[in-house]
Parts: C-alpha cells; sequence; structure tokens
C-alpha cells in the first residue's frame, strides 16, 4: 500500500497526487512512468511521474479524469492508500545537449513535460517552450515550466490567454523567421503530436514525442502497447515511451487506442452505480 501525501485538483477535471515510494522515487528519471493501481481489485494505469523527490522520497502524478479508473483517482485524498505501484518504468529521455530546444506540451501533456523541459535545461540546452490547452483554467503547471524557460508562449484555443490559437501556429512562426532549433519535443494530445512531426519533417528537425499506447504490465510482456515505428513493430512501455516524431504511424496509433472504448464505457457505469 502506497499513502497519498497530498492531493490538489489543478482543474475540476484533472487530479494531482503526491505519493509516498522512496524506491521509486530514488531512481526515477524524466520522462519515466509508473503502473497504478488504485484498489486491490482495481485496473493497472500507466501514468508519467510528473515530479519525484529522492529526498522527501515520493513521486507526483496528475491524471486527466477521462473514464472510470482516472475518477477513482480523483476522488483521493491526502491520508488515503493506493493499492499497488510500479515503476520506474520506461526509458527515461535521452539528454544531451542539443542546443537551443523547443518543447511543446498540450492540456495534460503539460504535466508530462516539466520535468523533461527542467532536464534538458540542466542538461545545458536552451528551452524554448510553448504550452496550450483549451482555455486559460485549463493550462496546468504553468509557473513551473515557466520557470525552467529561455523563452515561453502561451497558447489558448479560445484566447483567454496569450496567442489565440495553437501551440503549432507559434511552432510555424519560428520556423518561418527562421529561428535556430536543434530539437522538437512534443508531448500532448496525438493530433497535436501528428501536427508538429509533419511541421518539422521538411526542415529536418528532430523531433522527439512522447506517445501514450494502452498498457497493461508496461514490462514488455503482453503487446498491448505496440506501435509502428518506421515500419517496425515496438513496444511503448520499453522500447519508448519517446519515440522519433517522423516515424510514428499516429493513425494506428489512434485507431489501436480506441480498441477498448465499449468495455471502457461499461466500467465507468458499474462504477458510477456502485458509487
Ligand atoms: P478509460 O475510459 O478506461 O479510457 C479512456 C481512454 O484512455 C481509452 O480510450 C484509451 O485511449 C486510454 N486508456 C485506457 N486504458 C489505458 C491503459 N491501460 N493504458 C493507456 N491508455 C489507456 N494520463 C494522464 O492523465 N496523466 C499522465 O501522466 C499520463 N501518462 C501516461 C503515460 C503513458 C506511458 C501512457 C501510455 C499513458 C498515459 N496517460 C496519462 C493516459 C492514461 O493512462 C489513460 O488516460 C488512463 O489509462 C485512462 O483510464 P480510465 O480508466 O480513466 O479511462
Ligand atoms: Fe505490455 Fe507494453 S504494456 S508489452
Ligand atoms: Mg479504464
Amino acid at each position: 500500500m502506497y499513502d497519498i501525501v497530498k492531493s490538489d485538483k489543478l482543474t475540476p477535471d484533472v487530479i494531482k497526487l503526491e505519493i509516498r515510494a522512496p524506491h521509486i522515487a530514488r531512481k526515477a528519471k524524466a520522462g519515466q512512468f509508473i503502473i497504478v493501481t488504485p484498489t486491490e481489485h482495481g485496473e493497472r494505469i500507466p501514468l508519467t511521474m510528473a515530479d519525484f523527490s529522492p529526498e522527501k522520497g515520493t513521486v507526483t502524478i496528475a491524471a486527466l479524469e477521462v473514464g472510470k479508473t482516472t475518477r477513482e483517482l480523483g476522488t483521493m485524498k491526502a491520508g488515503d492508500k493506493l493499492f499497488s505501484l510500479v515503476g520506474p518504468l520506461g526509458l527515461p529521455t535521452e539528454l544531451h545537449k542539443y542546443g537551443d530546444v523547443v518543447s511543446i506540451g498540450g492540456g495534460i501533456g503539460l504535466a508530462l513535460m516539466y520535468p523533461v523541459v527542467r532536464a534538458l535545461r540542466q542538461a545545458g540546452n536552451y528551452t524554448i517552450n510553448i504550452i496550450g490547452a483549451r482555455n486559460e483554467k485549463l493550462l496546468i503547471y504553468e509557473d513551473e515550466i515557466k520557470s525552467v524557460s529561455d523563452e515561453f508562449y502561451v497558447c489558448t484555443d479560445d484566447g483567454s490567454k496569450g496567442h489565440h490559437g495553437f501551440v503549432s501556429d507559434v511552432l510555424k512562426k519560428l520556423i518561418a523567421e527562421n529561428k535556430k532549433i536543434d530539437m522538437v519535443y512534443a508531448v500532448g494530445p496525438i493530433i497535436m503530436m501528428k501536427v508538429i512531426a509533419n511541421i518539422t519533417k521538411p526542415h529536418n528537425i528532430k523531433t522527439v514525442v512522447s506517445l501514450n499506447p494502452i498498457m497493461v504490465d508496461g514490462t514488455g510482456m503482453c503487446g498491448s502497447c505496440r506501435v509502428i515505428i518506421g515500419g517496425k513493430t515496438k513496444f511503448g512501455c520499453v522500447d519508448g515511451p519517446e519515440f522519433d516524431g517522423h516515424q510514428v504511424d499516429f493513425d494506428n496509433l489512434t485507431a489501436r487506442n480506441k480498441r477498448y472504448i465499449p468495455e471502457e464505457q461499461v466500467a465507468l457505469r458499474k462504477w458510477q452505480g456502485a458509487k
């Protein structure tokens, strides 16, 4: 059992939980995830570590409450316990001194982006960060990302803050202005990552994306998380979750992520009925 030390709602639909797990916090690196099973008979779901502190012995997750298991997490308070955590899993972000790095995050991807941009900056990169959400109220981790930015841009779909439009508009503008860009990192909705990869490809800008295929064990055994990278099958959990954005078959990932929708709806209705 794992103690929840702190529980905060970042928006009405996003829960942030700080959990005591010293053995995971000690080994965690930016870009890695954990598999969380909230209750004994609950489902295993992968969540990226939005933060980790070896000193405090805690890891932090932020979950967008989309279905049964994330909504269950959304009800949890400090003092509650989680049944199981497994991790750290996945390959960490590859950290080098690339030069000028543009990192782009959207929606819940902003929580995942924070430890990565922090690590990219610690590795000596000049960090240009572009964050976006549907509206101002849904911009999470804004202050944290700003604090590790050399340049910082905010976008909202409805214009309530920053640029009125998409994160990809700002990237296009930077490219059009011949800005020096040595690498692009993108994490967020699949469609956002696909658009970013399509923008950078003709300019030959190295582009890394963080994928979210459906995972079960998270250790390379079940095959649920298979993704197509450069025409070859890879496992998101052990070969990723980060991949070369120009090689990803995003349409296959979108289709595979929809394959349990009827079962997911039944699970949510049952849980709502049982509450
Ligand atoms: P459901 O109704 O069961 O599913 C809603 C949708 O979520 C599905 O249609 C499917 O596309 C996806 N999904 C469902 N089950 C899984 C599963 N076992 N694995 C992956 N996707 C699934 N979400 C966050 O909010 N915060 C994060 O930090 C985060 N990190 C992730 C890191 C990785 C490596 C991966 C693969 C996914 C991550 N996700 C994250 C997505 C998160 O795992 C799903 O939103 C969650 O599993 C949905 O569960 P549910 O029961 O609430 O919803
Ligand atoms: Fe089972 Fe990746 S989640 S092989
Ligand atoms: Mg589920």
